[in-house]
């Protein structure tokens, strides 16, 4: 290969580590290295994203003949062809950067299915609801990413079609069509070539630039890409996905911490949209699967000598990784999970010492209501980051935003949050949301920035148009005063 070489498969040394691969492709690289089960695949790095920006918008020379030998190479180890009709390779493309950005860059899930390969993996697999689900979920996804079209559209047809899966993919073609002026894109190059793009751009969605200056982090870096081939949750009970740490998040305590959602692909937990199970009843479902994830998460800790926060999915009872980092924890947690780690003399007592970060020290000040007064509250939800909070209700980031901006308390009060609503989360005291585990949206990105959050707090519902939330029979307006902790 001549030039300067852009693309790593998971499998393949190099220096550059995660300022080249970015933390997403590290770590595969790292479990792969580890005899982790991740799938197979590779990663664009973080210099191909910075010469795509410095040139304005075009790939730097060299990348696409890179992409396309290690797809070969894919094809070899998967025993499948990409844009295949009958037995299709099917790939998701990640974005990672070097920094932690929870959620805040885009990735497309199914990519490489097209009218007739839907068609040949029903076929194949025998299961024509996992194929069409697939395609539903790239047809949306890639439409979302790729041609920025608005989620609800495709939500709404979803909705209005639910378990008619023909009917759905029509409606969202139709929508793709309507919305791009061009039908939806049956090669599965250019799906590749363009998602890849789309990727790059997504480092610089408001969103992500919000999230950015929140967190000194400098504009500059970019990020890297993840080519994976696809492991699929969504192929019955027999398969899930889910999301664990390997201790407590919000207190550090040793012991099991997940939540698990059968017969899903994994952007489901992440959004909240359907409500997991505890990690404990993947033990009933899958007990081959749990034991081998239990051996797993107690390696990546000895291995990174850090609490981790993974992602997994099993696919007719197999379990594959998909990524670990390091888990955002709330400052006691963190406190708790070195004093431990020494115990367990998986860290000195110095690295104890300088794992203790000042600024999060300041969390465990966070105000809480006086333990010794008495009080009842309105309703409960999940303690997805500690600490109390008072302000006015507000149900939108941008009013958010404007109220902060006038001196005003707020708390962000949703169904659930999106990193649409980044702003608005930095704008406000508190957030509070009806819907959603402690892995969700809302629960992680506030435990980042130490901001007392309640999650999936059922007994909340809103009513936007009234402009009205009601919490266990009592109606609140927006600008009414409440209090979480
Ligand atoms: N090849 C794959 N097979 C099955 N599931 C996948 C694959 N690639 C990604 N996923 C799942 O899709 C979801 C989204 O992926 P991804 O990790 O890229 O983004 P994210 O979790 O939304 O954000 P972040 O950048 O913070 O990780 C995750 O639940 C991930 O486990
Ligand atoms: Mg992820």
């Amino acid at each position: 290969m001549s030039g300067e070489r852009y693309v790593y498969g998971f499998d393949e040394p190099t220096e550059g580590g995660r300022e080249l691969l970015g933390g997403k492709g590290i770590g595969l690289a790292e479990m792969t290295q580890l005899g982790v089960p991740v799938p197979a695949g590779f990663t664009i790095t973080t210099d191909a994203c910075r010469a795509y920006m410095a040139s304005g918008g075009d790939l730097p020379d060299g990348l696409e003949a890179q992409v396309d030998e290690h797809l070969i190479r894919l094809q070899e180890v998967s025993g499948k062809r990409f844009g295949d009709p009958d037995d299709p390779l099917l790939v998701s493309v990640r974005s990672g950067a070097a920094v932690s950005m929870p959620g805040m860059m885009d990735t497309i899930l199914n990519l490489g299915l097209n009218d007739e390969a839907a068609e040949g993996l029903a076929r194949r697999t025998d299961n024509p609801k996992f194929a069409r689900d697939s395609y539903r979920r790239l047809i949306q996804m890639y439409g979302e990413v790729v041609e920025g079209i608005e989620g609800h559209r495709f939500e709404d047809a979803l909705a209005k079609y639910a378990d008619d899966l023909p009917a759905v993919i029509e409606a969202y073609k139709q929508i793709y069509q309507e919305e791009t002026g061009r039908s939806f894109p049956q090669d599965a190059k250019e799906q590749l070539g363009r998602a890849v793009r789309a990727v790059f751009d997504s480092w610089n969605t408001p969103r992500a630039k919000a999230y950015r200056r929140y967190n000194d982090i400098p504009d500059d870096l970019g990020t890297a890409v993840n080519v994976v081939q696809m492991v699929f949750g969504n192929k019955g009970e027999q398969s899930g996905t889910g999301v664990a740490f390997t201790r407590d998040p919000s207190t550090g305590e040793a012991g099991l911490y997940g939540e698990f959602l059968a017969d899903a692909q994994g952007e489901d937990v992440v959004a909240g949209i359907r409500t997991p199970e505890p990690l404990e009843r993947m033990h009933d479902r899958l007990p081959e699967a749990y034991d081998e994830f239990l051996d797993t998460m107690r390696r990546l800790e000895e291995h990174y000598r850090d609490m981790q926060d993974i992602e997994f999915t099993v696919e007719d009872g197999r379990l594959y990784l998909l990524q670990t980092r390091s888990a955002k924890r709330t400052a006691a947690a963190a406190l708790k999970c070195v004093v431990d780690m020494v115990d367990e003399r998986l860290i000195s007592r110095e690295e104890a010492v300088a794992r203790i970060d000042p600024a999060q020290l300041d969390q465990l000040l966070h105000p809480r209501i006086d333990p010794s007064s008495t009080y009842e509250a309105v309703a409960t939800g999940l303690n997805a980051s500690p600490g109390a909070a008072s302000g006015a209700i507000v149900f939108e980031a941008d009013t958010a935003e404007d109220r902060a901006k006038e001196g005003e308390a707020v708390i962000l009060v949703r169904w659930e949050t999106t990193p649409d609503d980044i702003h608005g989360m930095i704008a406000a005291q508190g957030i509070l949301t009806a819907h959603g585990g402690m892995t969700s949206h809302a629960a992680v990105v506030a435990r980042g920035m130490g901001k007392p959050c309640v999650a999936g707090c059922d007994a909340l519902s809103l009513d936007l148009e009234e402009r009205t939330a009601s919490l266990n029979g009592t109606t609140l307006k927006e600008g009414d005063t409440i209090t979480i902790d």
